[in-house]
């Protein structure tokens, strides 16, 4: 099994790991969202230079707890798409420089299919097919997974993902950034069935709704309007708006999330991302999984939110299978899911 030094650098958490098969041999996170906080969410530039002065940092913390030396890691990995473009330069560049130093193969790595990856920082997955419920301030989609590479999408958001209607949500109640946490913690006291709000269904241009897909805007309108309507009352009773958004962003997430999985006879039903760490979701998703006879796996919480040890479970499993990505491979700030196996071609696809 190869060991693997993956580095982290898609948004605003600079990260390194070291990574033996599924077991970090040793990992750090260096956060930035303090800085980023000031503005009420990322600001691509800033995070590009925190990234340049993190890493290095990083990388050599990593390398001494692990007890190994460079030498003795089989590839270098970084994620190359998709994300902030500057961001994602770092990491490459940092990646592709070591690798040729180093002489060894170097891996561009699809964060999504790093988010994929982190449940296997934990249980072990039963055999697939199995369909993913990925959760993050970039992305809400359904995926099928029949094996490393093998992607469907059969749902996603049309407008904010998940992550992101949870910070500017928060924005509006005066939480601060990020805004999944801060809205847990104010929501832990809260009535979560105190506002009705709406489920945000798509329509299908044929007539009727999209059973797998999301919209999270309509949500966000109707949380402005009972900010807007309860504001002259005096103050605002921030616990229970916050409980009640939380529960239905939880209520559409494991609704649509288990149809599509009994639609789809996938017994397994995988949680990763970022807002996977939402203990509100991760309860209902539980509670209705055993309901339905459904399996569930869940990213351990240390793996929700970005790392590096993710990218490098990624990276471990296509060196097993033999690939490494050109060391000429640029970033894709836009890259679908679908498109991963592209990142192992001969010739760079960009
Ligand atoms: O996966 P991630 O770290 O970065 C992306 O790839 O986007 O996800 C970050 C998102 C943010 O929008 C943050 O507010 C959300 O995950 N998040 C949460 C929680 N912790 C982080 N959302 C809800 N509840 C949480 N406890
Ligand atoms: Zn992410």
């Amino acid at each position: 099994m190869p060991t693997v030094l993956a580095l982290e650098t898609s948004c605003d958490e600079s990260a390194a790991a070291i990574v033996h098969d599924r077991r970090v041999l040793a990992g750090a996170v260096a956060s930035q969202v303090e800085e980023h906080a000031r503005w009420g969410g990322v600001v691509p530039e800033i995070a590009s230079r925190r990234h340049v002065e993190a890493l290095p940092q990083l990388i050599e913390q990593v390398v001494a707890s692990s007890g190994l030396s460079l030498s003795a890691v089989d590839a270098i990995a970084a994620s190359v798409a998709p994300g902030l473009v500057g961001a994602l330069l770092v990491g490459s560049v940092t990646g592709r420089t070591l690798a040729r130093l180093h002489n060894k193969p170097f891996l561009g790595i699809h964060h999504l299919e790093g988010h994929l990856a982190s449940v296997q920082l934990g249980e072990d997955l039963p055999p697939g097919p199995y369909l993913v419920l990925l959760v993050s301030g970039g992305h809400t989609e359904l995926i099928r997974v029949d094996g490393p590479g093998a992607y469907q999408r059969l749902g996603r958001s049309h407008d904010d993902a998940a992550g992101e209607a949870f910070d500017k949500v928060a924005r509006l109640l005066g939480l601060g950034y990020p805004g999944g946490p801060a809205i847990q913690a104010a929501a832990a006291a809260g009535d979560p069935g105190r506002f009705a709000l709406p489920k945000g269904r798509v329509s299908r241009p044929g007539g009727g709704f999209h059973p797998y897909d999301f919209s999270f805007s309509g949500l966000k309108t109707a949380m402005l309007r009972q900010v807007q309507a309860l504001k002259p009352e005096g103050s605002l009773p921030i616990a229970d708006l916050a409980a009640s958004f939380e529960q239905v962003v939880a209520e559409v997430l494991v609704e649509r999330a288990c149809r599509c999985a009994t639609d789809h006879q996938l017994a397994t039903l995988v949680l990763v991302g970022g807002v996977a760490a939402n203990l509100r979701l991760r309860r209902h998703l539980e509670q209705t999984c055993a309901s339905r006879a459904l399996q569930l796996r869940v990213a351990p919480l240390a793996y929700c939110t970005d790392n590096a040890a993710m990218i490098g479970v990624a990276a471990c499993q296509r060196l097993v299978r033999g690939q490494n990505s050109a060391i000429g491979l640029g970033v894709a700030p836009r890259l679908a899911l679908e498109q991963a196996d592209g990142l192992y071609a001969t010739a760079p696809p960009f």
